[in-house]
């Protein structure tokens, strides 16, 4: 592994880029500092530049060198750091982060992973790691090695870290005024935040906003199409199902979870959409998932799957 670091070391240094494990999914990786490598990721993804990236920091203090921190996301950084959590923060004159990752603006998303080879290569490097997820703009994120795209693995260095623990992606959050605001649902639930902070406001985004335009309608999208909260299944369409039920495909079909545990189901849903996409069928009936903690996340990644 100790050479693997080292690769991924020199090829963010010559300013190209890695696609790295996360404990949410894949990430296509570059020097957040070099205006270059941040070209090449949004050219590779096929990404609108109007839509930021977030920037990967090893620890609490290299954010804090860069970023204005107040009260409340000082409580969710002690909270919910090193992991999922996205944090919108303000950066400070003296940070060398581009603008170009942030559309020009100096509102930055930040985060510091907890998986532990995305933290051995953000400790040997002396910048943050910019970095979207590893698909290609509107297709379904990667939470295995296979699931990688043959143009982005031939265009960066790879890095096979097996599977994502959590499955979905961070929790995007900006605070204002003594308030959080949810800009994209994601592995930290509404509800574990509340039971955190008790006493401070939640509003959830409309999910569709001009704030995150990561959350444009479409996105996570398999190639076939998508129905959700089905009831029924139609003749030659793939299901993914949830929990015991009467529901059942003549062609193929996965169960998020057998037992209806939404933890379960989070790792799993990703997986399950790359593996419909190559089997032969019409289109995917997915089943209702109750939508309550990361079921929010899964029917909101779903919503955005099945718009054409
Ligand atoms: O779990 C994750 O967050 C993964 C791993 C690789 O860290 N990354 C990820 O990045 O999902 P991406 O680019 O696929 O999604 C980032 C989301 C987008 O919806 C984007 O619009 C929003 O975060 N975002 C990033 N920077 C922002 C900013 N400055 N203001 C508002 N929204 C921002
Ligand atoms: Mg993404």
């Amino acid at each position: 592994m100790q050479k693997v670091i080292k690769l991924a070391k020199k090829t963010l240094e010559e300013g190209n880029l890695i696609i790295f494990p996360t404990e949410t999914v894949y990430g296509l990786g570059g020097d957040a500092t070099n205006i270059d490598a941040i070209k090449k990721i949004y050219k590779l993804k096929k990404r609108p530049s109007s839509n930021p990236l977030i920037c990967h920091f090893a620890n609490i203090k290299k954010v804090e060198e860069n970023f204005q921190i107040n009260i409340i996301d000082n409580l969710l950084i002690k909270k919910f750091w090193p992991g999922p959590l996205t944090l919108i923060l303000k950066k400070k004159s003296s940070s060398l982060i581009n603008s170009s990752l942030s559309n020009n603006v100096d509102l930055v998303g930040c985060r510091v992973p907890s998986n532990k080879i995305a933290l051995k290569i953000l400790n040997a490097i002396n910048f943050p790691i910019a970095a979207p997820s590893a698909n290609m703009t509107t297709k379904i994120s990667s939470t295995q090695f296979n699931h990688l795209s043959d143009n982005l693995k031939s265009n960066a260095f790879s890095i096979d870290g097996g599977k994502s623990i959590l499955g979905l992606e961070s929790t995007v959050i900006q605070t204002f005024n003594k308030k959080i605001k949810i800009l994209r649902l994601g592995s930290i639930t509404i509800e574990e935040i509340n039971i955190a902070f008790p006493k401070i406001e939640i509003e959830i985004d409309n999910f569709n906003s001009k704030i995150s335009p990561g959350n444009q309608i479409k996105h996570y999208s398999p190639n076939l199409p998508i129905r959700i909260n089905v009831t029924e299944v139609k003749k030659n369409e793939a299901l993914i199902n949830f929990g015991v039920n009467n529901l059942k495909s003549d062609i193929c079909e996965y169960n998020l979870s057998n037992k209806g545990d939404l933890k379960e189901a989070s790792k799993n849903l990703f997986n399950f959409l790359h593996l419909i996409d190559k089997c032969n069928c019409s289109g995917i009936a997915v089943a209702p998932i109750p939508n309550n903690g990361l079921g929010k996340t899964i029917n909101d990644r779903l919503i955005r799957a099945s718009i054409i």
